[in-house]
């Protein structure tokens, strides 16, 4: 079956309030054009370039702005209040359907195709794939436990450790996440967290794989992290001879 895209741009920016005082966060530029370019540009690694095969879940905070921006080609899915990521993924069942897919969360600017680790999914065939990364200030992010290679547990913004694996915000599931996701529950900050769907999975037998991020990646969600992102990118694009 054809693999969809669904690229979560909802959310309300709070880290980036001011720019996000009059517009979404995705429209903001990293380097020479605005974030959700490279979240398409990712897709295309994985040849999703058919707007038909591509859905964009937008808020209520600036939403029309992207539809504005990308024009009325692409499927977008109207998730309303920031509810949460796992909600946002929920809410695109009836663009999904049976399909296998890849959530690729709107703020993550990297510089590595995706192909290998799709790849690396078809190859282990499990229900659900992430895409990890070491990161030295990992109690920001999701925090992965890993026994004998395998995943065994998730953790949101833990306490400790200070450095570890995080889970990158790309993972690509099967269907059957969505018989999972409709049991989910809101957990921290009141929210839909993907993180819980994915313990969830887990309890119930799901199986999951893992690739790890060998490149460059950040989440450009914080002023400092968004003048990165403009950096990195810059410095790869001349390193491609790309610009
Ligand atoms: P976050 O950075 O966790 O949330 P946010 O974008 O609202 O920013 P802030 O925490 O500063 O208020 O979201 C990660 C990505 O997921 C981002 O690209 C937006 C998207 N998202 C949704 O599509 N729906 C949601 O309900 C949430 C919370 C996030």
């Amino acid at each position: 079956m054809t693999l969809k895209g669904l690229i979560l741009a909802g959310g309300k920016g709070t880290r980036l309030h001011l720019c996000t005082d009059i517009t979404n966060k995705h429209l903001l530029p990293v380097w020479d054009r605005p974030m959700i370019d490279w979240a398409l540009m990712h897709l295309a690694d994985l040849d999703i370039t058919d707007p038909a095969r591509i859905g964009i879940v937008i808020g209520d905070h600036f939403g029309d702005t992207i539809r504005n921006y990308l024009g009325p080609k692409y499927q977008y899915i109207e998730q309303g209040p920031a509810d949460g990521i796992g909600n946002a993924v929920r809410i695109a069942h009836s663009f999904i359907q049976d399909s296998p897919f890849v959530v690729h969360l709107g703020d993550q600017i990297y510089t590595e195709s995706l192909l290998r680790h799709y790849q690396e999914w078809q190859k282990q065939d499990t229900d659900i794939h992430v895409m990890l990364r070491w990161y030295e200030h990992a109690n920001r992010h999701t925090v992965v436990s890993i026994k004998d290679d395998r995943i065994t547990g998730l953790v949101e913004k833990p306490k400790e450790p200070e450095e570890g694996f995080v889970m990158v915000g790309i993972s690509f599931y099967k269907s059957k996440i969505f018989s999972v996701l409709q049991d989910l529950n809101p957990g921290h900050n009141s929210e839909y967290q993907l993180s819980d769907a994915i313990t969830l999975a887990l309890k119930r037998g799901l199986s999951i794989s893992y690739s790890i991020l060998e490149e460059e990646w950040v989440d450009a969600g914080t002023p400092e992290n968004l003048l990165y992102a403009s950096h990195m990118i810059k410095k790869w694009r001349k390193e491609e001879n790309d610009i």
